[in-house]
């Protein structure tokens, strides 16, 4: 292990790596030294260009298209990962994507749907994680939300839903304890994909904006930097935690008050 490569040697897997948070958690830990399995669901082109750019880091990159809504697939690929990386160190759930605007939410469809994504997905994975991770001391980081710490009726089913990864963190640190550390980190506004409707709209850009006491939208960046530490020895005494890497705006909450 080195300073510039905290992570050689190791071996990584993340779902959802082919675009937004997941494809930088991707990149920062391949510059990091690590080899990086990931998945996607539909969007090959974008899948390639990322396993494109591990390569050209010097490390190998494994690729899959699994939808992590789908319990037995999710737990399929782990597997064949880890047997492809050679080891496995660290787990990051990211797949997926917001719902409907609005309280109502009439088709349970919806509900069932985030829930399979954000939380029986990250847990499929992490199950099929676990004996890796055993045997190397590993850590899981999974992506969730401010949005599941704060009253969010503008997306109440992912908000909801997000709440859930939360607690999903909470119950694996313990039930992976001691050899495994399971931590969640919760976004605030990120520039991606998923976003990018109300960033390319000034009103709610500049709206946003003022709401985050850092004065600017998350980068991808700033999420996989914080995924990192998580993963790293310096968090070697946090589990069972939710990191917000927000700019701080859970500090001062007010988007979505107004009536
Ligand atoms: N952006 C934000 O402001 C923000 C804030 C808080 C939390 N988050 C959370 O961060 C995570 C990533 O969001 P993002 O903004 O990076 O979204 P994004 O830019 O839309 O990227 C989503 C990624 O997840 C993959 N994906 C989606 N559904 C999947 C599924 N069922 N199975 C496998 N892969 C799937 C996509 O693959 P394909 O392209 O192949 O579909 C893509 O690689 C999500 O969990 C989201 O809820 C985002």
């Amino acid at each position: 292990m080195t300073p510039d490569a905290p992570f050689a040697g190791r071996g990584v897997l993340v779902t959802g790596g082919s675009r937004g948070i997941g494809r930088a958690v991707v990149l920062a830990f391949a510059r990091a030294g690590a080899d990086v399995a990931f998945s996607f669901r539909q969007d090959r082109r974008s899948a390639d260009a990322v396993a494109r750019a591990v390569e050209e880091l010097g490390r190998r990159a494994v690729v899959r298209q699994s939808d992590s809504a789908d319990l037995e697939a999710a737990a399929g690929w782990v597997d064949e990962a880890a047997r492809e990386l050679g080891r496995l160190d660290c787990v990051v759930t990211s797949a997926g994507g917001t719902g409907s605007i609005g309280w109502e939410v009439p088709r349970a469809e919806e509900w069932t749907g985030l829930f399979r994504t954000h939380v029986v997905g990250p847990y499929a994975t992490v199950r099929a994680a676990a004996p890796h991770l055993r045997r190397t001391k590993g850590s899981a980081v999974l992506v969730a939300s401010i949005a599941g710490l704060l009253a969010y009726p503008e997306e109440i089913a992912y908000a909801t839903v997000k709440a859930g990864t939360i607690s999903l963190a909470r119950s694996l640190a313990f039930a992976l304890a001691p050899e495994v550390r399971v931590n969640a980190i919760a976004p605030g506004w990120v520039r991606t994909d998923l976003t990018r409707a109300l960033y390319d709209d000034p009103r709610a850009r500049g709206a946003i904006e003022r709401a985050i006491p850092r004065g600017r939208w998350g980068e991808p960046e700033d999420i996989a930097s914080g995924v990192l530490f998580l993963a790293s020895d310096g968090a070697r005494f946090i589990t069972g935690e939710t990191v917000a890497v927000d700019g701080g705006e859970l500090l001062a909450w007010r988007i979505g008050l107004e009536r």
